[in-house]
């Protein structure tokens, strides 16, 4: 059975050569309400052929689940630990030996440290530029002292606007005057230890912020009036986003230094622009985009790249948008969203679900059909639930968009009963809701049902100390 599938994938990867050396990583965040379990997560991951995941942590449970997995893995240190770090030799030194050696002992295959996330981003308003630096030299120290160095290396992943060009000509690529020389130091630190620059690439992005963005120019259709840049035509914004950076890094004397795409992707809810049509024209795009190996005009070859995201994460900030909570390839309980070939294994199919995942019973919260609108108790209970719920897929042409008012409110209600495991008290507001074995789904809009959380101890430690109550109750009635 394994040699068979060890020849299938040998067979694949003669015909898809770039593909197999390279391979496509996917980003597994766990802002979520209601995670799968992670063993849940990495089968799936296996099935659909990624060979690389990227963490935003070193979570437990998540790197159990990557033992000897045989999945490259870059774990995450999250930004708000970047001034111990950049303070602490000794703290980065713990750092290491808890959250890479002790994992790297047991089997798990940690190649990268990702030290902070997009720390520079203005809307940080510089609050990470002091320490990103040194926390940066501190891991890269305690790597080498714990003796992974050769095998574990660092980067930070950035967002794209570290760098930029006036003109918009990838050759005119610089990074941005306010960092300047610490990006150039960081680059050189990089280039010194045998790192790569991890850059985020968002053509979504683009698109949600500038209404004159040019459609086509986001996608790899080729449908976009060019850019002309010297013996250079890019007619989409990944590859000349990626030039621009590598004619920064050029001309400031690191031209070869290797680059990660460490997120790129699209999102399918909560912006008229997101959506799985777009979604999937963007990623199935990029996937053909790079497995041809071509790289860019600027640097021939395979590219190395991750997808963001894996699953959809319920419990993320919706400050930037409300699509944040939309962008994996998958939904909350693991099913593919749309089809995607990502070159690989099974997936020419199309990918597969997640298995064996468990939900709760067939049942939703809905406005009672009595309740008139002019209710006065509603507004109050609609902004509580959306308030503590999900509610980034109601409005202008989201998935529930169209949804009567009516189907609006029971949205809402059911999100947060859904998302309080459908606790019937979840299901009361002010009794006006009352709960249901009838489907509330309608065409794009998906009334989901929650999936049950691994978890057990938070549901059965009540009832153990209710046990413990009556036992003492009960000795105290006894003794009297
Ligand atoms: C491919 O799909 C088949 C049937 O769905 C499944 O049994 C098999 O495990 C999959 N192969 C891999 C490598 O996941
Ligand atoms: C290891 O990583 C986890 C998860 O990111 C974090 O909570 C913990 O503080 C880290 N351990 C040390 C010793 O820094
Ligand atoms: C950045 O500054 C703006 C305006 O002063 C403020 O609204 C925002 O909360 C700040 N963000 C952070 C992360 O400090
Ligand atoms: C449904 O709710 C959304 C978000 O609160 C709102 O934008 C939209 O106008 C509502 N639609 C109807 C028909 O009430």
């Amino acid at each position: 059975m394994d040699k068979v599938k060890a020849m299938i994938l040998l067979l694949s990867c003669i015909s898809l050569l770039s593909v197999c050396v390279n391979g496509i990583g996917a980003n597994w965040g766990t802002q979520t309400s209601h995670p799968l379990p992670p063993d849940t997560v990495v089968q799936m991951l296996k099935e659909n052929g990624f060979s690389k995941v990227k963490l935003f942590d070193a979570e437990d449970g998540t790197m159990n689940a990557l033992k000897k997995s045989g999945f490259e893995v870059m774990v995450g240190l999250p930004n708000d630990m970047l001034r111990t770090l950049a303070t602490s030799v000794k703290a980065a030194e713990n750092w290491v030996s808890k959250n890479v050696s002790a994992y790297v002992n047991d089997g798990v295959n940690i190649r990268y440290v990702a030290v902070g996330n997009e720390p520079f981003l203005e809307t940080y308003n510089g609050s990470f530029l002091q320490t990103t630096f040194p926390a940066l030299q501190n891991v890269q120290g305690a790597l080498i002292k714990a003796g992974l160095s050769n095998q574990v290396k660092v980067t930070i992943p950035l967002n794209a606007d570290v760098y930029q060009s006036s003109t918009g000509k990838p050759s005119d690529g610089d990074f941005r005057t306010d960092i300047h020389d610490l990006m150039v130091a960081i680059v050189k630190f990089l280039s010194d230890n045998s790192a790569a620059f991890t850059v985020n690439i968002y053509p979504f992005i683009s698109l949600y912020s500038d209404s004159n963005f040019p459609v086509e120019y986001a996608f790899f259709d080729g449908n976009a009036s060019p850019v002309v840049d010297g013996s250079n035509t890019y007619t989409n914004m990944f590859d000349a986003n990626l030039d621009t950076l590598i004619w920064a890094l050029k001309k400031n004397g690191y031209g070869n230094l290797p680059i990660i795409v460490g997120e790129i992707g699209w999102p399918t809810d909560g912006d008229m622009n997101a959506n799985t049509q777009y979604a999937q024209r963007f990623n199935q795009g990029f996937m053909t985009h790079t497995s041809t190996g071509r790289g860019t005009p600027m640097r021939p070859g395979p590219i190395d790249a991750y997808l963001f995201s894996l699953i959809d994460e319920d419990e993320k900030s919706i400050q930037p948008g409300n699509f944040e909570r939309h962008w994996g390839i998958f939904t909350y309980d693991g099913l593919p969203k749309y089809q995607l070939n990502l070159g690989i294994g099974n997936s020419s199919r199309g990918l597969g679900k997640a298995r064996g995942v468990q939900y709760l019973d067939k049942k939703w919260c809905v406005l009672k059909p009595n309740i008139p609108l002019s209710d006065s108790r509603l507004a109050d209970t609609i902004s509580y639930a959306c308030s503590n719920a999900d509610c980034t897929s109601l409005g202008y042409k989201t998935s529930c968009g169209n949804l009567d008012t009516r189907g609006n409110i029971s949205y809402a209600f059911d999100n947060y009963f859904q998302k309080n495991d459908q606790d019937d008290v979840a299901c009361d507001f002010s009794g006006l809701a009352t709960t249901t074995n009838m489907d509330p789904s309608t065409g794009t809009c998906r009334f989901g049902i929650m999936i049950m959380v691994d978890d057990a101890s938070s549901f059965k430690l009540p009832q153990f100390g209710l046990l413990i109550f009556i036992f003492l109750l009960h000795l105290l009635l006894t003794t009297l």
